[in-house]
């Protein structure tokens, strides 16, 4: 496999059919205590609102942040519920916009622990633009937006066939999936903001960052060279605490990362992948390790991301290629048993998978 094919588009995953499907198991569900789910307002999602009603919109929600009338109710159908159940008291500024999100950093209420919150809300259009995004779904089960799997078939047909209810159902799924990982990774102490609430078009989690200014990218922060190693060490951490909790982050790079105050925090999770459930993940992996020594290497570390990404992977019971696949062999079967039995040090995770079908 050339090292560019995959690194531009997945090129040779593009045929899933030519490598055995991998059957979907029952996840653990990390999620404990849901945080709090918006409700939906009253206010039209697309902007368009009665002056009348736009009146009560700015009375009700007096938000500092000054949005356009547009950006205004959009917000306020996105966080008018978490405002609603105190998680915060203003929308102070918006740290990022973009066709695909925006996230906003809001005063927190008196009660909570810390001055601020980030509220990530997203457009319509976020995951319709994701590129080949069968590849991250492989093998994972949809979400509703209160983290729990959808099993009923009328969801699941709508889903498939893409009406406009389905198209909803999978954003909120892919939220739902950054939630949960956020979770999993925040309590397996990695470097994530805490998720503190989610809906189904927007996360409220920890703010990193000081009062003026959000935290930036590592991409836009010149690094003291004596800085340089520990930090790339740490972002190996995570990956590693990753790997640990079988995630694959999918779309990790020095923009996904934020600096503040000599500190590193991973953000950005609906696309990270199972690589017990993806057949793709280890190129996926292999991609993220890539861009993230490409990085270090321009502030002077040399790093071989091959042979990087290859240690961690097996390092933590992945292989890199199967050699006989599990849904090759037949559990019934006394041989094919054996034969599993004997692979079982070299390939827990994959086994584990077997296990549970
Ligand atoms: N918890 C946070 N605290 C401060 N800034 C954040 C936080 N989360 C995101 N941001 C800012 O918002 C930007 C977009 O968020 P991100 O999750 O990367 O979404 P996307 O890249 O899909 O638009 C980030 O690059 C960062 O500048
Ligand atoms: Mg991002």
């Amino acid at each position: 496999m050339s090292h560019h094919n995959w690194m531009d588009d997945f090129g040779e995953l593009d045929d899933l059919s030519a490598i055995p499907r991998i059957r979907n198991v029952g996840r653990d569900r990390a999620r404990k205590g849901k945080a709090g789910s918006i409700k939906r307002s009253n206010f039209a999602p697309d902007g368009v609102v009665e002056p009348a009603d736009y009146e009560d919109l700015l009375s009700e929600y007096p938000f500092t942040y000054n949005a356009s009338r547009h950006e205004r109710v959009w917000i306020t159908e996105s966080l008018s519920g978490f405002y609603d159940q105190q998680w915060f008291t203003d929308v102070l500024r918006q740290i990022k916009g973009g066709k695909e999100a925006s996230v906003y950093q809001c005063l927190a209420s008196e009660t909570l622990e810390v001055p601020y919150l980030a509220a990530k809300i997203y457009r319509p259009r976020r995951f319709r633009n994701l590129k080949k995004d069968h590849i991250y779904r492989e093998g994972r089960e949809d979400l509703d937006e209160n983290g729990n799997v959808i099993r009923n078939d009328g969801l699941l047909h709508a889903m498939k066939k893409r009406t406009d209810f389905g198209k909803q159902l999978l954003h909120t799924s892919w939220i739902e999936h950054e939630v949960q990982t956020m979770h999993i990774l925040h309590q397996a102490g990695a470097d994530v903001p805490v998720p503190y609430a989610s809906g189904d078009n927007a996360i409220l989690m920890s703010y990193i960052g000081g009062d003026e200014m959000a935290a930036p990218g590592l991409n836009a922060v010149d690094l003291e060279p004596e800085e340089v190693r520990p930090l790339f060490e740490r972002v190996v951490k995570n990956i590693e605490l990753m790997l640990a909790n079988n995630r694959v982050h999918g779309d990790l790079s020095a923009y996904n990362i934020l600096y503040w105050e000599g500190e590193i925090t991973l953000i950005d999770f609906p696309q990270a992948v199972d690589p017990r459930q993806n057949r793709s993940a280890y190129p996926i992996f292999l991609r993220d390790v890539t861009r993230i020594c490409e990085y270090f290497n321009r502030q002077g570390l040399r790093i071989s991301a091959r042979r990087l990404a290859d240690d961690l992977w097996t390092a933590y019971g992945f292989r890199l290629t199967p050699e006989v696949h599990p849904a090759l062999l037949d559990d019934q079967d006394e041989a094919d048993v054996a034969f599993w039995r004997s692979q079982e040090k070299t390939q827990p995770a994959q086994l584990a998978n077997r296990r549970r079908r």
